[in-house]
């Protein structure tokens, strides 16, 4: 098999990129490196002992996008590329737009201009909102999306699924993420945030390598057992694995199917706190702040169409999670600066 992987030199892509040559699947990877850098990708080729063949374009050039259809032939695309920091979204929505939106049209376009009809999404928890209910299952209905990064995820969802009813040779596979944290067990891989994270894992392992003094825990008046909020936090080991099985999927003409992809275990924030601190021996300071604009009390997921239909199901647990993503800050406490 033969696969596009559009900003697979980001977080989740290298992982995905990963498991995909582990399989003996080929791949390509387009990237135009605004949130990554070349480097991690060296980092794959090291870990799989693998050239990954790379090009450097945005996904918005359609010229560099026909020369990459033109040159190749693939059987699908695993689709990444984005920009995905929630509160830029909200002070730059056009950019959102343009990026999240207009990038994916002209990939679509050129897509099916290529024949090439098969396309796994990475989608998000997001679109379920504030959630109707849980463990949230593929049927909840989807709820108010709080900012224009999680409307691009609702858009884009909906705008394969109407390429999908217009034309069934389409497969769309909206895999919808929940909180990916973890790295992969070398320790040469992780994520890597520009400027101060905004997410609670990087937080938390900037705060154990001493670049940040304490974490600000969002809120300790929530409706959950400690206070503060429950998410689904998922190795992204186990999430790019499930692209792997999302490949084989794809290959049954599945039309239009939806799977979440979480451990269908909810953890509160001082559960993920406590956590780092027993797998890693080292010390977490933090201090409750205000509860922080859009975050919903619970969210979580059952993940059980993903272990029945693509016989996926997440291993490792938040040990495990927590473990991983301090081997790889403690590895390179300046990400691939260092
Ligand atoms: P990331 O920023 O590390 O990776 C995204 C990659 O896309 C980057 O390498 C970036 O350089 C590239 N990119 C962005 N715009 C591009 C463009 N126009 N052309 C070419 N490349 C472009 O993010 P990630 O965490 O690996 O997320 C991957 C995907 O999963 C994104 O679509 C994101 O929205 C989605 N997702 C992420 C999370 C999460 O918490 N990390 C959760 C749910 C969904
Ligand atoms: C987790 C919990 C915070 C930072 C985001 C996006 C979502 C998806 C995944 C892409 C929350 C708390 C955090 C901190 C804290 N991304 N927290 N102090 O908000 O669940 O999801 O990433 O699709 O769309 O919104 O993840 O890691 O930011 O927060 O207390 O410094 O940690 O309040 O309860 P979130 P997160």
């Amino acid at each position: 098999m033969n696969i596009l992987v559009t900003g697979g030199a980001g977080y989740i892509g290298s992982h995905t990129v990963v498991e995909l040559m582990k399989a003996g699947i080929d791949v390509v990877v387009v990237d135009n490196l605004v949130n990554s850098s070349k480097e991690s990708l060296k980092r794959v080729e090291a870990i799989t002992g693998k050239a990954v063949p790379f090009v450097e374009a945005d996904i918005r050039d359609r010229a560099a996008m026909k020369k990459i259809f033109a040159e190749n032939k693939f059987d699908a695309v695993i689709h990444f590329a984005g920009l995905k920091a929630v509160g830029e979204s909200v002070q730059k929505p056009l950019m959102y737009y343009e990026n999240n939106i207009s990038g994916s049209l002209v990939l679509f376009e050129e897509m099916a201009a290529a024949g090439c009809k098969n396309i796994i999404f990475s989608s998000s928890a997001t679109v379920y909102g504030d959630p109707a209910f849980v463990p949230i299952t593929e049927e909840c209905p989807k709820g108010k999306i709080t900012n224009p990064y999680g409307r691009t995820k609702d858009m884009l969802e909906q705008i394969l699924t109407d390429i999908q009813t217009a034309d069934p040779d389409w497969n769309v596979i909206l895999l919808r993420y929940f909180n990916p944290i973890g790295a992969h067990e070398s320790g040469t891989i992780g994520e890597n945030p520009n400027g101060i994270p905004n997410n609670l894992m990087p937080y938390i392992t900037q705060v154990a390598v001493g670049k940040l003094k304490e974490l600000g825990v969002f809120g300790n008046d929530y409706d959950t057992p400690d206070g503060t909020c429950i998410r689904d936090y998922i190795h992204v080991v186990d999430l790019a694995d499930g692209h792997v099985k999302a490949l084989n999927r794809i290959q049954q003409n599945p039309g239009l199917a939806i799977y979440n992809l979480g451990t269908g275990t909810g953890s509160s924030v001082l559960d993920v706190i406590h956590a780092f601190e027993e797998a890693n021996g080292v010390k977490i300071p933090f201090s409750f702040k205000p509860r922080r604009a859009g975050d919903v009390a619970v969210n979580y997921c059952d993940a059980a169409k993903a272990k029945k239909e693509l016989g996926w199901e997440a291993k490792f647990n938040l040990t495990d999670m927590c473990r991983d993503s301090w081997r790889w800050q403690k590895n390179n406490p300046n990400g691939y600066e260092d």
